[in-house]
C-alpha cells in the first residue's frame, strides 16, 4: 500500500505536488469514487483513474550506461544529435540521473524512479562521483590542495573534493588528473580547472558512488541489480 499522490507521481503522469493538487481538486477516482483525502492509501490492486485515464504502476527499471563521447545526457534534443536513451533497449521512458556533457564519457544511470532519481541528486547527499581527466600542462600540488579544498564557482564556494595527479606525461605536456567530487553542478569539473588556467582535453567518469565501470565497453550498458538498488536508496 502506498500513498495516492506517490501511488500517481509513480505511475510517471506528473509530479507529486501536481498529483496532490489533481486529488485536493476532485480530478482522481479510486475504485470507482471521487478521493480528495490525500492520505488515502492505494495498492496495485486499486482502479486508479486521473483524468479519465486508468493509471497502471510502471515496473521501474534501472540502467548504468558506459557513455560515449558525442552523446548527448537528455531525452530528446532539438539539433537530433544522439541521445543516452537513444542506446538503451526499452520501451519504459527512462531518463538519466544528472548529466556528463556531450563529450564526457563514463558511467552515467538512467531509470524511470523519480524517487531515487531525486535521492541521488539531492545536495543534501554528497554521493561521490569520480572522474579521470586529462589536462594540459603540468598539474601542480598547490593546485590539486587548491581545488579539494574549494573554490569559488559562480559566487558559491565548491565543497570538499579530492583532485591528485595520476601521471604526468612530459613529451606531450599533459596532466592525468584523479578527481573526486560530491556535488553535481554544471561542467563543475572543467569549470575548476579552467578557473586555474587548465584546458580539459578528456573527461570520463569511473564511479558513481559504489558502482563503477567493470565489465563495460564504451557504448553498452546493463541493468542495476536489485541489491545495488537497495544500497543506492540507502547511501549514508
Ligand atoms: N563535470 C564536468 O565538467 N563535466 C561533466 O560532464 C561532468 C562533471
Amino acid at each position: 500500500m502506498e500513498r495516492l499522490q506517490k501511488f500517481i507521481s509513480n505511475c510517471g503522469v506528473t509530479s507529486r505536488r501536481k498529483a496532490e493538487d489533481l486529488i485536493l481538486s476532485g480530478k482522481v477516482i479510486v475504485n470507482g469514487k471521487v478521493v480528495r483525502e490525500l492520505g488515502t492509501k492505494v495498492s496495485g490492486n486499486d482502479v486508479v483513474i486521473v483524468n479519465g485515464q486508468v493509471l497502471k504502476s510502471e515496473l521501474k527499471e534501472y540502467y548504468l550506461l558506459y557513455k560515449p563521447r558525442g552523446v548527448i545526457s537528455s531525452v530528446t534534443d532539438d539539433k537530433g544529435r544522439e541521445t543516452v536513451i537513444d542506446l538503451i533497449k526499452t520501451e519504459t521512458r527512462i531518463y538519466p540521473v544528472g548529466r556528463l556533457d556531450y563529450d564526457t564519457t563514463g558511467l552515467i544511470l538512467l531509470t524511470n524512479d523519480g524517487e531515487l532519481s531525486n535521492v541521488l541528486t539531492h545536495p543534501s547527499r554528497d554521493v561521490e562521483k569520480e572522474y579521470v581527466a586529462k589536462v594540459r600542462g603540468f598539474f601542480s600540488k598547490d593546485d590539486a590542495l587548491k581545488l579539494s579544498n574549494g573554490v569559488i564557482l559562480n559566487g558559491v564556494k565548491t565543497k570538499k573534493a579530492y583532485f591528485k595527479m595520476k601521471k604526468y606525461d612530459k613529451k606531450s605536456n599533459v596532466s592525468y588528473v584523479r578527481a573526486i567530487i560530491t556535488e553535481g553542478r554544471n561542467h563543475q569539473v572543467k569549470d575548476m580547472f579552467n578557473l586555474l588556467g587548465y584546458d580539459v582535453l578528456k573527461l570520463k567518469r569511473e564511479r558513481y558512488a559504489f558502482l563503477d565501470l567493470s565489465g563495460l565497453k564504451s557504448g553498452e550498458y546493463r541493468k542495476l541489480s536489485t541489491k545495488e538498488v537497495k544500497q543506492l536508496y540507502s547511501l549514508k
